[in-house]
């Protein structure tokens, strides 16, 4: 819930995006994405009677100290990928679609640092969880955003002839 609300409050005050809207389509795949795959899948599985029946998280893991770990990671990824965010944000000044070479944090190493602390915060929701259904979302998710990555590295190595060459798409050093 907390992922998502962030995801909604970015929307809503971080995010400069240069098109006021998305096509058609788009909202059936995303909608599909999230409310089946992640809501319902994600609901069913992990809050559904099965699990309800009082293992706390903690007990499941075997370990408070794991679950602290965890909790940590997840934190940590979170507030990275706000902080890629807000990178992104400055980058455009208000108003304008202007689009420029973004260096710091996670950018130093690869194109989009916001995908790879969301793939990290959704690998720490499924080692948490210990669900399949919190695996398959992990793996349609990290897919697709790999390549999302892959497709924003390409353009802005087109787009910027001075851009760094040594960054990758999503995972440093790698790909
Ligand atoms: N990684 C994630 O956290 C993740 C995963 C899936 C979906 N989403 C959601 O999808 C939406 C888009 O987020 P995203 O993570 O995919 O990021 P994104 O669309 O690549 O970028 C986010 C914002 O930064 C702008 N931007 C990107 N690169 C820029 C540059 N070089 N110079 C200036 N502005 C730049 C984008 O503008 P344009 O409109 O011009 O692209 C957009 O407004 C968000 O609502 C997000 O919550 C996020």
């Amino acid at each position: 819930m907390a992922h998502f609300i962030k995801r909604e409050l970015e929307t809503a005050f971080v995010h400069r995006f240069s098109h006021g809207t998305m096509p058609l389509m788009n909202v059936f795949k995303n909608s599909f994405h999230y409310h089946m795959l992640s809501g319902l899948n994600l609901a069913y599985w992990i809050y559904g009677p099965s699990t309800a029946q009082g293992t706390p998280l903690a007990a499941k893991l075997g370990s408070p100290f794991l679950l602290s770990l965890l909790t940590g990671i997840f934190l940590f990824a979170e507030l990275s990928n706000l902080s890629t965010h807000i990178t992104l944000r400055n980058l455009r000044p208000p108003g304008t679609r202007v689009r420029r070479v973004p260096y710091g944090y996670g950018f130093d190493l690869v194109s989009c640092p916001n995908y790879l602390f969301e793939t990290i915060a959704w690998v720490v929701i499924a080692a948490m969880t210990r669900s399949l259904a919190s695996v398959l979302f992990l793996v349609v998710s990290t897919g697709q955003m790999y390549l999302w990555a892959v497709k924003k590295h390409k353009q802005y190595k087109r787009e910027f002839a001075d851009y760094p060459k040594s960054r990758k798409a999503m995972i440093p050093f790698i790909l």
